[in-house]
């Protein structure tokens, strides 16, 4: 199993300590390519649209591409934040926004209809859930099927300082998403996603796109034709 790890912080506190957990417990053999935020990936969108006319017109293309083949390689991706003022932090808003060209509603990739994604917050007392839902809805906007969300209050600054008994949640529930994670079978794409993508195919029909460059890759895909990204020819 392919995994891609992109952490919203640079250090390894206890929001990394919870990923590397679910790692130990993945019981099935893979390989992991981590990226660590803001130092693979130091920028903000400048809001110029390049990208919707091709990713690689991004001004931040050489080192977005790295991420952008990890992304599409892994079989599972995992996300961390810690919460920060009921947020994800920082660098991972300018991550979900660097990479918006992938949102179904411009130019999603097909390779997103067949992974899993875990998406990790943790917060000193409340908020967690604040921090994973604005990337568990990016992700579903990706088009992944199957995301799961994990958040825990761990009543600390850090992993050193974190009570014994918040780390033994920790690891307990890690453990059970581990186990989770090796067993189950290939997710299939559900209704909210089918639901989704019909709606964006019918808006790319209507020219009601970002432009005529995002329809012509709809339409080189065949998906205003009928043709699905999750089927594979
Ligand atoms: C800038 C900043 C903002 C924070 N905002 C909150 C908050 O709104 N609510 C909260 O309970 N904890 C907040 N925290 C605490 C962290 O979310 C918490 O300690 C988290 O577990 C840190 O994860 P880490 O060890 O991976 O850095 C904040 C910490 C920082 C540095």
């Amino acid at each position: 199993m392919k995994i891609t790890m992109i952490h919203g912080q640079n250090h390894k506190g206890s929001t990394w300590h919870a990923a590397d957990e679910l790692l130990k417990n993945i019981n099935v053999e893979h390989e992991v390519t981590e990226f660590f935020l803001p130092r693979d990936l130091n920028h903000f969108c400048l809001g110029c649209y390049a990208c919707l006319k091709a990713r690689e017109q991004c001004p931040f293309w050489e080192d977005k591409e790295k991420l952008d083949c990890a992304l599409r390689e892994a079989d599972l991706l995992i996300l961390t934040t810690p919460n920060y003022c009921m947020l994800p932090s920082a660098p991972m808003k300018a991550f979900i926004d660097l990479f918006f060209t992938n949102w179904m509603s411009h130019k999603p990739c097909e390779e997103m209809f067949m992974k899993r994604a875990v998406v990790i917050a943790t917060t000193a007392g409340a908020g967690a859930k604040k921090a994973t839902k604005p990337i568990a809805n990016m992700l579903l906007y990706w088009g992944i099927p199957k995301i799961y969300q994990y958040g825990l209050a761990v009543n600390a600054t850090g992993w050193a300082t974190m009570p014994e008994k918040k780390k033994a949640i920790l690891l307990k529930d890690m453990k059970a998403l581990g186990k989770k994670l090796s067993t189950e079978t290939k997710p299939g794409v559900g209704v909210k996603t089918r639901f989704l993508f019909r709606m964006m195919a019918g808006m790319q029909k209507k020219n009601w796109g970002a432009g005529p460059e995002e329809k012509a890759y709809w339409q080189e895909k065949g998906w205003l034709d009928g043709t699905k990204p999750w089927k594979k020819t």
